[in-house]
């Protein structure tokens, strides 16, 4: 795991609110898994003095580079939007457990809602490089300008099916919506096929209990308000159905959960 400061390559605006940052950190990109997250002080000063959260997006071993796509929701991520290249911020990870992907996999079906898009691209690039040989991702936003990400799956050669809530691209309506009808049309959906979701709380609880009628099995990446990011504090925890655990640590034991394991009660 990487304490340190890295150097800011390059910052982006790729939607309204929304940025694409790369950092030189040779030693994330190389310890990296899919689904790992950095977690960056994005100022000196006190405050905000707990570090933010971001989902590694993508990465290149040869070049030490590291991506992470965010949206401005308050003053960390505004701090961070203005930054500028040759800038320094000091990062910590990479962290977490990320996604498993099991070697008798058939066909992987990636789901990201909104910025939960982020941690989906390398994980269809080890599905790739796992030989997978059916890779979709359904993709869902308010409106087409927030469908990030697109090109980028379509280069690998990955599936692309689009959601816009306002109708503006592809199907109108929640990606949820979008993803029941095409699972639906599969006889046999559950075989050897696994889902990855990424994204807002409310989709994830609908997944679940799409998954639970399909008998699709789900991995989740789930975010949660930090502060260690290491697991000692328990800031952020989530309900389990263990019944000897009952609550596990978004940081540590995740971000990335079995869907049936969490409790959405
Ligand atoms: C493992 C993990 C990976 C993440 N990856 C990404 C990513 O790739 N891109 C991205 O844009 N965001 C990501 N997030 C969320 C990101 O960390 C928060 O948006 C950020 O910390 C907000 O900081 P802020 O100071 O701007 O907002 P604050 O001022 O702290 O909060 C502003 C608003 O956002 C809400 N909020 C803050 N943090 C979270 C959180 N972690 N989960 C849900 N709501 C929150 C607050 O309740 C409040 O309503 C991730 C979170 C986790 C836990
Ligand atoms: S943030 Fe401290 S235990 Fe997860």
């Amino acid at each position: 795991m990487f304490l340190g400061k890295v150097k800011i390559i390059n910052q982006i605006q790729v939607a309204p609110g929304s940025y694409q940052m790369t950092m030189r950190a040779k030693e994330v990109a190389n310890a990296f898994q899919p689904g790992q997250f950095v977690h960056i002080r994005v100022s000196e000063e006190f405050n905000p003095i707990l570090r933010r959260p971001f989902s590694i997006y993508r990465t290149n071993k040869k070049t030490g580079r590291i991506e992470i796509l965010y949206k401005v929701v308050g003053e960390g991520t505004k701090i961070l939007s203005e930054k500028k290249r040759g800038d320094k911020l000091d990062i910590l990870g990479p962290l977490g457990n990320g996604f498993r992907i099991d070697k008798n996999l058939d066909k992987a079906i990636l789901l990201g809602g909104g910025m939960g898009v982020a941690p989906l691209l390398e994980l269809a690039v080890s599905c790739q490089r796992q030989g997978i040989n059916k890779i979709i991702i359904f993709l869902g936003a308010k409106a087409k300008v927030f469908i990030l990400g697109e090109k980028e799956f379509k280069d690998l050669g990955v599936e692309v099916k689009v959601a816009t809530e306002d109708g503006s691209y592809g199907y109108k309506g929640m990606v949820t919506g979008l993803f029941k009808e095409e699972i639906e049309k599969e006889s046999h959906p559950a075989k050897n096929t696994q889902l990855f979701a990424s994204g807002p709380p409310p989709m994830l609880r609908a997944l679940a209990r799409l998954t639970f009628r399909y008998h699709l099995p789900a991995q989740v990446s789930l975010e949660a308000r930090m502060a260690c990011g290491l697991g000692v504090c328990r800031g952020c925890v989530v309900r389990v159905k263990d019944k000897k655990a009952y609550y596990k640590r978004v940081c540590k034991d995740g971000p990335v959960f079995d869907l049936s394991e969490v409790s959405w009660e």
